[in-house]
């Protein structure tokens, strides 16, 4: 079976790619800390699934050097071409479907990837078919029940008040969770996954449970604002905010005087049996 369309697939180049930078900006840190807590070294074997615009495929090749492989897949390679060392493969395709060798990887990672697929399930079997005894699954995927407004200066000037941008704010994340309920995808998919992984055979090592609470302007605010921006038509659509609402929360995430959670991060360290 096929993935509807990703969410982002008919943006435009520059925001889009502007978009995955800041994740990139954001995000890289942690990611790179979880993966090297594998064991992650030289000679490892290594997928990274969903790879954006490349920033985790290209420290992986850092990493595992000449004697290693690295493979990045994506349905949209159009920010990897050319952004990537010679050595690394990429392969344009989708996780559920794309028939690669079992028992290939010595490590997988996704990132923000899996809230995009609506049958879940098989992108993790075909994760865990993928990995060799031993080999690791790391999985970093959002919570968007998490997000709320969390106050901000009582005088932001201007003539909009606060109950306004607090209210778009609040209208737009429940808009965000219907877009991923009217596509089949839980919006907290990333709390079911260490059960998942666990019936599927997997040791669960590590989970944590993050939520960050941060600044309007902040690189994560400005995140989101962007994808509002990009998706202001599916999240009207769902009915539950306006144009206008959309409007007012990227003014809010604009906005330094301003503090919400936009979304959890999952984080899991997972391992195949020896
Ligand atoms: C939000 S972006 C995250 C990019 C990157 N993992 C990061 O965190 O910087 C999601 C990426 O997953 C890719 N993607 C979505 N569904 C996919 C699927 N079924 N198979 C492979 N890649 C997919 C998208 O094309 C996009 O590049």
């Amino acid at each position: 079976m096929t993935t509807p369309d990703y969410l982002f697939a008919s943006t435009q180049a520059k925001p889009e790619y502007e978009r995955l930078q800041l994740i990139e900006a954001v995000f890289d840190g942690q990611s790179q800390r979880r993966l090297l807590q594998t064991g992650l070294t030289g000679g490892w074997s290594c997928l990274e699934v969903g790879a954006g615009a490349g920033s985790i495929t290209r420290w992986l090749a850092a990493i595992a050097g000449d004697s290693g492989q690295v493979t990045a897949l994506d349905r949209d390679t159009r920010f990897l071409k050319g952004a990537l060392p010679g050595s690394v493969q990429v392969i344009e395709g989708d996780i559920c479907t794309e028939e690669l060798p079992a028992a290939s990887f010595d490590l997988i990672h996704a990132r923000f990837v899996l809230i995009h697929i609506p049958t879940v399930e098989v992108a993790l079997e075909q994760m865990v078919r993928l990995l060799k005894s031993g080999g690791w699954l790391v999985l970093e995927e959002p919570d968007f029940l998490a997000a709320r407004p969390a106050g901000m200066t009582a005088d932001l000037g201007g003539s909009i008040t606060p109950e306004t941008l607090t209210t778009a704010m609040t209208r737009v994340n429940q808009a965000i969770l219907q877009t991923f309920v009217d596509r089949g995808i839980d919006p907290a998919v990333s709390l079911q996954l260490p059960q998942r992984l666990e019936t599927l055979g997997l040791r669960v090592q590590t989970v944590d449970n993050h939520a960050p609470l941060v600044r309007g302007n902040s690189a994560m605010a400005q995140i989101m604002a962007r994808s509002a921006r990009q998706l202001a038509t599916l999240y009207t659509a769902t009915g539950k905010a306006s144009p206008l609402d959309v409007e007012h929360y990227c003014q809010y995430a604009q906005n330094s005087h301003t503090w919400a959670i936009y979304h959890g991060i999952v984080g899991i360290q997972a391992q195949a049996h020896l």
